[in-house]
């Protein structure tokens, strides 16, 4: 969860790696630190505690730390509380090997002492000191160069790594290795990067390597060279991002969340035209043949978070439209509850990041136990995507901001699209009736849009509940599915606890936490439940809830009982979550604002979760 950034060429590596560490700052952000070797090949080290900024206002922007070979970190802390001294780069104890890393070692204690044994001591509390250490170790036991020394702690090591290395000896090089944990490796003339993520280097160029697991590289000024465990070279392929940099950018809003809860008008609509040509949906992409999908006997639903949201919304659509039973669950859940797994069930892994641990895990169980997988994934070549059998890309562009909005977004899409083939393909849905489904979501950008130019009235009503204590929000089906999404979009950046509630079940328990004026945002989006959830919302206003509604237009009736009323436009009911969820998400967005908190990086979360 941590971001790496590395530089090696012929411009000043401090600032760049400030700037690309500032695109990752969504990562992790408890503390900062890099290392830069100077023309005399020394290799001096800044760290921070704190916002990246700290660590910038202690080199001046970089210029105090000359130099055109470097690594930088921004960390979230798994061993050892923020720090300065846990900060990385870690460094063994002469400064021979000096290193930053993402991930965890996870057997670390015992490599402590058995280190401590040959003389070793240790400043911090960190895994990381214990690998720089074993590296170092090595490299001078056996008299073995980088690479070797690097492999050796491979193997010896347990646990998941990015890790990117300079040796004093070699001052021209930056090694690098990498398991379970993502690390890309970009050049541009006479220049070198290595970074966690893309968008951390972007503006400098967008030909891009993965490295893979239980691999290695050397990089040298505009030049890479790539090794296996055994230290043999290896050849890889150059990939181009089209992504552009300023997609990585904040275009001139205050923040990144704001920026990507606007893009999505665009996001949903590039996701429905990669796989829909002359209103039909082709999936030839993604692999998936009409055969297979005919062969399905059930889907597993597997993600984390927001995606996992996602998924409760498309149980209910892929139920109904193509007739499939679905079943969703938390990724974490799932890969250690020995799931009974019928042959051919499709497992669908959910995220964004593509890097999420619990969700790479469940898709690796899948694997293993033979059952064919589908990611529906963000970042081009992370690990779901590449690991999974089939990837849906979803088009939402780097999401920079730990809140997910247009990456939920255009996960809905793809769900739904899948749904409708799925129903076509399997005889539940006419040609007819998939066409019009397919009509119905090319109009879901202009009505997000729509929803968005009404926003001050949403900012009016959040500035009213900036001090709330508690907030609830109750649905049923679908809306019930949103609501888990408006709640936890609440929660985390608002800090206010939030709790999203089947309607039908608030009498079983919840509904004694209802004091005088407690807010409760009710969604009332599908047609068959609205009565319902009406009365459901009559019985918190009794006991003192006061009542925001989140309804189509038409259902004015909900005034009646809501003192506050959102309408979004009509859609089929299928879809619904696609709009409502957008009034809730800046729900969230303003009521943070309002409380003068961090909106992008809210405390204690990171954006990709590589941790179990
Ligand atoms: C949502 O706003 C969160 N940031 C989080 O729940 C996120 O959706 C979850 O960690 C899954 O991430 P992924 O999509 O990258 O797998």
């Amino acid at each position: 969860m941590c971001g790496i950034v590395g530089f090696n060429g012929k411009l000043q590596a401090a600032p760049i790696l400030l700037d690309g560490l500032s695109k990752l700052e969504y990562r992790g952000y408890d503390s900062a630190g890099m290392a830069v070797r100077n023309d005399e090949g020394e290799v001096n080290v800044v760290k921070a505690k704190g916002r990246l900024k700290a660590l910038s206002d202690k080199t001046d922007g970089g210029k105090t730390l000359p130099g055109t070979c470097g690594i930088g970190h921004t960390r979230w802390a798994t061993h050892g509380e923020p720090s300065e001294n846990n900060a990385h780069p870690h460094c063994s104890d002469d400064g021979n090997v000096t290193a930053v890393h993402n991930g965890i070692f996870e057997n670390y204690q015992e490599i402590k002492e058995k280190l401590m044994k040959s003389g070793y001591t240790f400043y911090s509390q960190t895994d990381t000191e214990c690998a720089v250490k074993l590296i170092d170790y090595y490299y001078k036991k056996y008299k073995m160069g980088p690479i070797d020394a690097i492999a050796k702690t491979m193997v010896r090591v347990r646990g998941s790594y990015a890790l990117c290395v300079m040796f004093k000896d070699y001052p021209g090089d930056i090694f690098v290795a990498r398991k379970e944990s993502p690390m890309i490796v970009g050049l541009s003339e006479g220049n070198s990067y290595v970074a966690s993520d893309v968008p951390a280097i972007l503006k400098y160029t967008n030909k891009v390597y993965y490295i893979d697991n239980m691999e290695m590289a050397r990089l040298g000024k505009g030049e890479v060279e790539f090794y296996n465990v055994d230290g043999e070279v290896i050849e890889k392929e150059l990939v181009t991002i089209d992504w552009d940099a300023e997609a990585a950018e904040k275009g001139g809003y205050e923040h990144f969340m704001m920026k990507e809860i606007h893009e999505q008008p665009k996001a949903v609509k590039d996701t429905i035209n990669s796989v829909v040509k002359d209103n039909k949906i082709d999936l030839t992409n993604l692999g998936l043949s009409d055969e297979e999908i005919k062969d399905i006997s059930n889907i597993i639903i597997v993600a984390c978070g927001s995606a996992y949201h996602v998924g409760v919304v498309a149980q209910y659509v892929f139920e109904d439209l193509a007739k499939i039973p679905v079943r969703v669950e938390l990724a974490s859940e799932f890969r250690y509850r020995k799931p009974l797994l019928d042959p051919k069930t499709l497992v669908i892994v959910v995220s964004q990041s593509g890097e999420t641990a619990d969700s790479l895990a469940a898709l690796r169980e899948a694997k293993n136990r033979g059952i064919k997988t589908l990611g529906i994934v963000n970042v081009v070549g992370s690990s779901i995507a590449r690991d999974a059998d089939n990837v849906f890309y979803t088009l939402a562009g780097p999401e920079i901001a730990v809140a997910t909005t247009k990456a939920y977004s255009t996960q809905l899409i793809a769900c739904y699209l899948l749904a409708i083939q799925f129903g076509l393909v399997r005889g539940e849905l006419t040609a007819e009736q998939s066409i019009n489904l397919i009509a119905e979501l090319q109009t879901l950008p202009e009505k997000i849009e729509r929803i968005l130019t009404d926003k001050e009235r949403i900012q009016w009503f959040a500035a009213k509940f900036a001090a709330a204590k508690d907030v609830f929000f109750i649905g049923r089906g679908i809306d019930y599915a949103v609501c888990l999404e408006g709640s936890l979009k609440m929660k985390e950046i608002s800090y206010i606890h939030s709790e999203a509630y089947a309607a039908g079940e608030l009498k079983h328990g919840t509904i004694s936490l209802i004091e005088d004026g407690t807010l409760v945002i009710s969604v009332l989006t599908q047609n068959a439940l609205f009565e319902k959830t009406v009365s459901n919302m009559v019985e918190v206003k009794s006991r003192g809830a006061y009542l925001m509604g989140l309804t189509s237009y038409g259902h004015y009736q909900v005034e009646d009982t809501a003192e506050f009323t959102v309408y979004i436009p009509k859609t089929d009911e299928h879809f619904a979550a696609s709009l409502a969820v957008i009034p809730l998400q800046l729900m969230g967005y303003y009521i943070s604002v309002a409380r003068g908190l961090d909106v992008d990086k809210p405390r204690n979360l990171a954006k990709s979760v590589t941790v179990e």
